[in-house]
């Protein structure tokens, strides 16, 4: 048997896992990353600990499962995005990574608009400049620590970091690469005007490969060190959103993948390269070749019920909570929850919007607080909904649900009717690392393309409809959660 080897390079840790040649998983095994934040809004990691996780995970994930490294015939990359990585001319760590979930860069981003002016960013790159992403981050070294600064030669992303550790080869593929916002969306390629606006040398930005292109071969030095075999193939994979999709077969336009972990991301294929002209969704590069996508990210999806638990009802498990919940009518009589309790992404990108339960009466009690925050989530779900279509991508036809939030049947009920689509749950449950080793298959020739392989590897579990008597109440209240942001904006900045 033939195997394939997924490793993602997540922000809590790696995880390695092996994939058969019919799309079984064989086998999984995790090391912990921690994580630095030595100044308040920062967010850090030490390159040399993924790569001691990630040679830890494959030589468990091997031995557990029994596979010998000689029967692994590639290797696929997915990891967290937009993270900088500096490596000086010889290839050294020039400072911690700086994470997508760092926040140091607000003053970077407005230059970036200044110097392109802004329309025109996010005409050639899709996007705007947001604190999480790699261009402001890469100014923000230049600016406060020039010495570094001087010595730098290299810029990656997290995985990476690590593929040029397995193959001791600079290489990136373009659905991550799209997440540094200096690519050329259009062309999928780096984009020499922002990078002279930036005065970013290209020499720095490693080539770009397709999701399933090979990228390189594991050295003997990497070979030694993960069990795997001198020579075996490395393909390029994705970044973590990208292989998500892959993962649970969103690989064509009108197949949304909606997760709904700590934060919730709607992400959308499309078949050209569409842009929001405000730029208020992403517009990446999918991993599937020659394809974009659309993606929002609401920052507490199922944070906000962890954060709600946690706090207000600890005693109760999750499942007590929701079935509370499922006797209060759609609406909640009256009551709406604001899901910015981290700040928001999408379609607000504002770091100073808040939380909020707003319409309590004391009728309310803490089943209606449940029910609101799952219909306050899913509006503002619904909102990137609303913003791909308006952005021209049409029909949606049914949305592909993983995480946890999806696991309860009223929250899967709930999404169905307020985003108005079927909703289903596929037999996939391993994300971005089964993503990215169904790419390392494809590229490997296991399947001639993505969407063959989906197809072959990825079944559908369960279904649920929209029901119309909900869909009623909630096309009534979604425009009243709507205009509670816009209402409240300017308070919560003086918050
Ligand atoms: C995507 C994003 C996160 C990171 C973390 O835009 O910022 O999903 O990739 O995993």
């Amino acid at each position: 048997m033939r195997y394939f080897l997924g490793l993602d390079i997540s922000t809590t840790g790696s995880k390695a896992l092996l994939m058969d040649a019919t799309g079984t998983v064989a086998g999984v095994a995790v090391s912990p990353h921690t994580l630095q934040t030595p100044k308040p809004l920062w967010s850090e990691q030490d390159p040399h600990e993924w790569w001691q996780a990630a040679t830890s995970c494959i030589r468990r994930v091997l031995a557990e499962s029994g596979v010998s490294g000689s029967d692994v015939a590639a290797v696929g990359l997915t990891g967290q995005m937009h993270g900088l990585v500096l490596l000086d001319a010889q290839g050294e760590v020039l400072r911690p990574a700086i994470l997508w979930n760092d926040q140091r860069t607000q003053a970077q981003c407005d230059e970036i608009h200044r110097r392109l002016g802004r329309e025109h960013f996010i005409q050639v790159t899709g996007n705007v400049a947001l604190t999480g992403f790699t261009a402001p981050k890469i100014l923000w070294v230049k600016e406060n620590e020039p010495d570094l600064y001087a010595r730098a030669a290299q810029v990656l992303l997290p995985k990476d970091y690590v593929r040029y550790r397995l193959t001791g080869a600079y290489a990136m593929d373009k659905a991550d690469g799209a997440g540094t916002v200096l690519l050329d969306l259009r062309a999928r390629d780096w984009s020499d005007e922002v990078l002279a606006a930036l005065e970013i040398p290209r020499a720095w930005m490693p080539p770009l490969y397709e999701g399933p292109e090979i990228t390189s071969t594991l050295t003997p030095a990497a070979a030694a060190v993960t069990g795997l075999l001198a020579g075996t193939p490395v393909m390029a994979g994705g970044g973590d959103q990208a292989a998500q999709a892959v993962g649970v077969g969103a690989v064509e336009p009108g197949v949304v993948a909606l997760t709904v972990g700590t934060s919730g991301v709607v992400f959308a294929t499309t078949p050209t390269a569409l842009i929001e002209p405000q730029g208020r969704l992403h517009a990446f590069c999918h991993a599937v070749p020659g394809l974009w996508h659309f993606m929002g990210v609401m920052l507490s999806a199922a944070g906000s019920l962890q954060w709600y638990r946690d706090t207000l009802a600890p005693q109760m498990s999750f499942t007590e909570l929701l079935e509370e919940a499922v006797s209060i009518p759609s609406g909640s009589e009256g009551l709406q929850f604001l899901p910015y309790l981290s700040g928001e992404r999408t379609p607000h990108p504002d770091p100073l919007a808040r939380g909020a339960w707003v319409g309590l009466t004391l009728r309310h009690n803490r089943a209606h607080l449940t029910r609101a925050l799952l219909e306050g989530v899913s509006f503002g779900l619904k909102d990137s909904f609303t913003l791909i279509k308006e952005a021209g991508l049409g029909q949606i036809r049914q949305v592909r649900a993983s995480g946890g939030g999806t696991k309860g049947a009223l929250w899967r009920q709930i999404l169905a009717s307020v985003l108005e689509t079927e909703l289903v749950t596929v037999n996939t449950t391993e994300g971005a690392a089964y993503g990215a080793a169904l790419l390392a298959a494809v590229g490997a020739g296991q399947w001639p393309d993505v969407p063959t392989a989906c197809a072959a590897a990825i079944q559908i579990t369960g279904k649920v409809e929209p029901d119309p008597a909900q869909v009623e109440v909630y096309i009534n209240t979604y425009p009243i959660y709507r205009g509670l942001y816009p209402a409240l904006r300017a308070t919560f900045a003086t918050m």
